[in-house]
């Protein structure tokens, strides 16, 4: 085919470049960083300078996320934890501490998943019970389902409810080790945790998979595999692993097997959107009480991490008086909406028409659709909105 004719023409540099381009351009900066750090060592003898010089970015970007994921996922220092492991090239922390034990709001989550994390909870506080019965509690679980559903959020509650702090291990500090010990990195951090009866989450746990494609590899990636398994089998009772991911595909079955539990997380239905809603809006849902039927309707399909984002978007308008309130709430109810086909969101403002809650105007606001075409559907508007000022 013309195409492979194409890639066969370039270079072995030429294709590295088009691929650093492609994950650069793709804005994944785990996966860009990951090929980083396989081009210095690959480079390294052959074209010292340009490893050199990737090597530079590799560094940059790690400092960066790092600094980046303190800011934005708020986790304290490992306070105490002095001793966690570090990448010894890199200096970069393997292990990422949270600190919950003040308490956390439980995960809105269904019913079923919520009983299997109370399982996992009771077996822990009353393990001596079950050892009388020569019985272990779960000691590993995988969490699986799409971004921004609650798997970490769900790994922190477990920690807090065991009145322990979240270790997080990084894979991609520990794949991003430069000088082929990732497998020491892992072991080193695994133990760590380990003799510290820690609950330990391997987050993005397909990150162990994502280099199966690159056949300089493959033999790495067989051996931190090899050491996964040896540590998810020996796993202590005294300590509980979890392991979360997007890609249940891209994790090896052999891997897959061994963990106790599988926890399926789907996306939020209706009402866990209603619910998120509720408890986003905070001490403002007083003000937003008579647009909650909206935000709700508007809202499905997120994931519960896009809707807190869009309520807060919502709640630092309304206290800057940055909008109208229709304005705002279209606002929050916009970025779904321009996934929204015109059916759908004509569907959207017929059903808040026949709710009777808001005036045609209101709805034309906040649903994009106009007044004519409302009216035409659900008959005439009622003469002023009720429920809100
Ligand atoms: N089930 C939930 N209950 C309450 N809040 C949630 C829930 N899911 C997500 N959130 C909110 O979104 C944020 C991000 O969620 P979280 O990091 O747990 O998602 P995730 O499933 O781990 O996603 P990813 O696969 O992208 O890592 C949480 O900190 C929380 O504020
Ligand atoms: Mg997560």
């Amino acid at each position: 085919m013309a195409k492979d004719v194409v890639v066969d023409d370039l270079g072995e540099v030429e294709k590295d470049f088009a691929n650093l381009a492609r994950l650069a351009a793709s804005d994944s900066l785990e996966d860009t960083r990951l090929l980083l750090a396989r081009l210095v060592r690959k480079y390294r003898q052959q074209r010292p300078e340009l490893a050199a010089l990737l090597d530079q970015s590799l560094k940059a970007s790690q400092t960066r996320s790092v600094g980046n994921n303190v800011l934005r996922r708020g986790i304290s220092p490992p306070a105490g934890e002095a001793n966690l492991p570090v990448d010894g090239d890199s200096r970069l922390a393997l292990i990422r501490v949270f600190d919950d034990r003040k308490g956390l709001a439980a995960p809105i989550l269904p019913p079923n998943v919520q009983d299997a994390i109370g399982a996992i909870i009771r077996e822990r506080k009353e393990s001596s019970r079950l050892a009388a019965h020569g019985i272990s509690p779960t000691r590993s679980a995988i969490l699986v389902g799409p971004p921004g559903v609650g798997k970490t959020l769900s790994a922190r509650w477990i920690a807090s409810a065991l009145d322990k702090p979240l270790w997080v291990l990084d894979l991609t500090a520990v794949m991003s080790s430069l000088l082929g010990k990732t497998g020491n990195n892992l072991r080193a951090a695994l133990d760590h945790a380990k003799t510290h009866g820690a609950v330990l989450l391997l987050d993005e746990i397909d990150a162990l998979a994502k280099r199966r494609s690159d056949e300089s590899d493959i033999g790495e990636l067989k051996r931190l595999v090899t050491v996964m398994l040896q540590e998810v089998d020996q796993w202590p009772d005294s300590g509980l692993l979890l392991a979360a991911t997007n890609h249940p595909e891209l994790v090896d079955p052999a891997l897959w097997r061994r963990f106790d539990l599988v926890l399926k997380f789907d996306a939020p239905d209706a009402a866990a959107i209603a619910m998120a809603i509720e408890r986003f809006l905070g001490e403002d849902l007083k003000v937003f009480a008579p647009w909650l039927d909206v935000l709700a309707a508007g809202m499905q399909g997120q994931s519960l991490s896009d809707v807190e984002r869009s309520i807060n978007t919502l709640r630092r308008g309304h206290v800057l008086q940055t909008a109208s309130a229709e304005k705002l709430i279209s606002g929050a109810i916009g970025q779904r909406q321009e996934s929204l086909s015109k059916a759908e969101r004509l569907q959207l403002a017929i059903e808040l028409a026949k709710a009777g809650q808001h005036t045609h105007v209101q709805i034309s606001q906040m649903t994009g659709v106009a007044r004519d075409t409302i009216r035409k559907h659900a008959g005439p508007s009622p003469r002023q909105g009720r429920g809100h000022k």
